[in-house]
């Protein structure tokens, strides 16, 4: 599933970008210069001699560095992808600066801290991958104010608290996974009214209650995991009439009762 994220992406949004990047004359915004200068400002670095510290030179434009991919009609940073890194620290809130950003990946490295709420306005972000890093604090709320996301994996991190009922509001989401935090309390409802979301992962966590009603009448809904949770009450007997396109279901490790549907 991911993998098909990425490549989905790659075509729709990094494409012209590779092509743009081979076309650069040395053009880039500044705003976004100095906005990755303050990110690289805050990495911690696992090896004094990480490329990243030596290629995100100010000598070079932005669109040349490692991991960043820039527009090519305007030269502005669309993509930043950082995986498997072995950088950490904190996101500033200059990050929140890259008003062009759409696709963000920064799974599997050591970033730690509370996400800025800087970060919300980056109303163009589609993408969003911070999946196995140490976040922690709540899952921020603004998160549904992004009109345009489509993915958000915040998974193998330490967010506490409520799943934000506003991201029911995030009419564009079709990925949602949340999977081993510390998150508690109800799934909220409000999730049920996401009409393009296919997969939902919730696993591993400390929520409590019933899988909302509103759940069932998403139809696009193909994947669902709440696996070990504190989670009970019944599933619908119809279930699998209402919807032919699930294909996954993982409920181990509640206290779910009742007719298997
Ligand atoms: C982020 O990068 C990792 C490593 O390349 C990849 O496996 C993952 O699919 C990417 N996430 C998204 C949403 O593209
Ligand atoms: C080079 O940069 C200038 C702006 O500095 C821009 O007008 C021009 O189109 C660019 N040329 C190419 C080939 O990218
Ligand atoms: C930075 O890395 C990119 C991609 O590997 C490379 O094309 C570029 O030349 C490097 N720049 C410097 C200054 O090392
Ligand atoms: C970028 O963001 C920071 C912090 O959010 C702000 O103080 C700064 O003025 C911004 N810089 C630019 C060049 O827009
Ligand atoms: C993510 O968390 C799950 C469940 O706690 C664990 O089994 C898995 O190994 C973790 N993945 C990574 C990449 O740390
Ligand atoms: C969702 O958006 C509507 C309209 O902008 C707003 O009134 C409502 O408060 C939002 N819901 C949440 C839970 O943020
Ligand atoms: C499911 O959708 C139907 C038709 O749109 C609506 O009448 C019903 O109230 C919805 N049920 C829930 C639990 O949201």
């Amino acid at each position: 599933m991911e993998k098909t994220w990425f490549l989905h992406l790659t075509a729709v949004s990094l494409t012209h970008c590779f092509l743009a990047c081979l076309a650069m004359n040395g053009s880039y915004s500044t705003t976004d210069q100095s906005a990755l200068l303050a990110f690289k400002s805050y990495i911690t670095f696992d090896h004094p001699h990480h490329i990243l510290a030596t290629n995100w030179s100010s000598a070079t434009s932005v669109c040349h560095w490692i991991g960043v991919f820039c527009s090519k009609r305007h030269y502005r940073v669309v993509a930043l992808n950082l995986p498997n890194m072995g950088i950490g620290g904190i996101i500033p809130p200059h990050i929140g600066n890259l008003s062009f950003l759409s696709y963000f990946n920064i799974t599997s490295n050591n970033f730690h801290g509370h996400l800025p709420s800087e970060l919300a306005q980056l109303h163009r972000l589609n993408v969003v991958d911070f999946g196995v890093n140490n976040f922690g604090g709540g899952v921020p709320s603004w998160f549904g104010n992004l009109p345009k996301l489509q993915y958000l994996r915040l998974a193998n991190n330490s967010f506490t608290g409520l799943v934000p009922p506003s991201i029911g509001n995030i009419s564009t989401l079709e990925s949602l996974n949340l999977r081993s935090n510390f998150l508690e309390g109800r799934v909220p409802e409000e999730i049920g009214h996401l009409p393009k979301l296919k997969t939902l992962s919730m696993g591993f966590n400390n929520l409590l209650g019933s899988i909302p009603p509103t759940f069932f009448n998403i139809s696009s809904l193909q994947w669902i995991d709440f696996t070990s949770n504190m989670m009970s009450g019944s599933l619908l007997e119809d279930l699998c009439v209402i919807r032919p396109k699930l294909e996954f279901l993982a409920l181990s490790g509640n206290e779910f009762d009742g007719q298997i549907p």
